[in-house]
């Protein structure tokens, strides 16, 4: 693949816009690797096998001073925009040293208020302003579809880079969506992995879109059955279970969460996202507490189970469960850092140099 070639320029908005979520996947994508990373429909399982393994490379390799001066020569010659229009602490951050780990400068925009949006300049012509300065675009919006309509702008024009989409909308998360996989492959690396595993998502799945990546994701695992546990208004989306439908992955709806505490492989907790609220005390009408996970419940689930969360949280998960060695995520938090570094490498064809360095170094994964 040419840097700054990508699919995405060949077709124009109109018919793009007719393709269904995985036809899209194969405009993102030049010769098996991801080139911009927009929706979680473009990833298979080898894609996700591939990055897993990378991101473990790259995580022992940096174990050494030796091994980080390898990585950050690996891209000293690039820069990466950060483009954040929506607050964000870990996905920020972790891209941040993602970039730092193979040797990527970084350019933020954090407030459109301190850019020339403020002035009247449209979202296109900010980010072609970014690409005549950048290599890479890391953008996160509350706009749905947002990261799709730039990548799609930037192919066309005379400097097309590519684009990741870090969070946009209420719709898609890939990125947080991959780091959940690579947690879930580590988690269950002694028991078979992900094939055949019951995940219980909890609390606002229907605005919460690292839950409607993930579980998109998990369709590409054998087997997994797919619980989701919310108050009815905000239960899953019926988009989201229409494909769910159409990739035959077994699922059930539930308001009891307690109850299905002892089926989990893993448990998906989720947050209120009242920043979506119409007015103020729209969240407040719903009655939650039933659906929060508490030092209690620890009894009910299997001792090979594990608790997760995109984090933030708030009181969805009581802070003494954090002691217990089932809670990982803290540890699925710092995967993101991981993660992110072997989705940037890929993009950038350095997986090929990556695996030689762990071979040569006795790093087996
Ligand atoms: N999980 C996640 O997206 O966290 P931030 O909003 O802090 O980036």
């Amino acid at each position: 693949m040419e840097e700054g070639s990508t699919r995405l320029g060949g077709v124009s908005w109109e018919a793009y816009a007719t393709l269904t979520l995985r036809e899209r996947g194969a405009y993102f994508t030049e010769e098996g690797r991801p080139y911009h990373v927009l929706i979680a429909q473009q990833f298979d399982r080898s894609g996700l096998d591939a990055i897993g393994a990378l991101a473990t490379r790259i995580r022992r390799i940096a174990k050494t001073d030796s091994g980080m001066a390898f990585l950050q020569g690996l891209l000293f010659h690039k820069r990466a925009m950060l483009y954040f229009t929506q607050p964000s602490s870990r996905t920020f951050l972790s891209f941040c040293a993602a970039c730092q780990i193979l040797g990527i400068k970084i350019g933020e925009v954090r407030d459109t208020a301190t850019s020339s949006e403020f002035k009247g300049e449209s979202k296109e012509d900010s980010v072609r302003t970014f690409s005549s300065y950048f290599d890479l675009i890391i953008m996160r919006s509350q706009m749905g579809g947002l990261a799709e309509r730039m990548a799609w702008v930037l192919s066309h024009s005379e400097r097309p880079i590519p684009v990741i989409n870090a969070g946009s909308g209420k719709d898609q998360h890939p990125t947080q969506a991959l780091l959940d996989i690579y947690t879930l492959q580590r988690s269950f690396e002694e028991r078979g992995g992900i094939d055949g595993k019951t995940i219980v998502f909890v609390g606002d799945l229907l605005r919460g879109r690292t839950v409607r990546s993930l579980s998109w994701l998990l369709t590409n695992y054998q087997g997994v059955r797919q619980v989701f546990a919310a108050p009815p208004p905000l239960q899953i989306g019926d988009d989201l279970l229409a494909l769910l439908d159409r990739a035959g992955v077994e699922y059930r709806l539930t308001e009891d969460f307690k109850g299905a505490i002892p089926e989990a492989d893993a448990i998906y907790m989720t947050r209120i996202q009242d920043e979506w609220d119409s007015d103020a005390k729209e969240s407040r009408k719903h009655d939650t507490e039933a659906y929060h996970f508490t030092a209690a419940d620890l009894a009910q689930l299997k001792s090979d189970s594990v608790i997760m969360h995109p984090l933030p949280r708030r009181e969805e998960i009581a802070v003494d469960v954090d002691q217990d060695p089932r809670a990982v995520y803290w540890r699925q938090m710092r995967n993101g850092m991981w993660v992110r570094a072997a989705l940037i490498a890929t993009i950038f064809q350095r997986e090929a140099a990556i695996r030689a360095y762990a071979e040569e170094n006795g790093i087996v994964v």
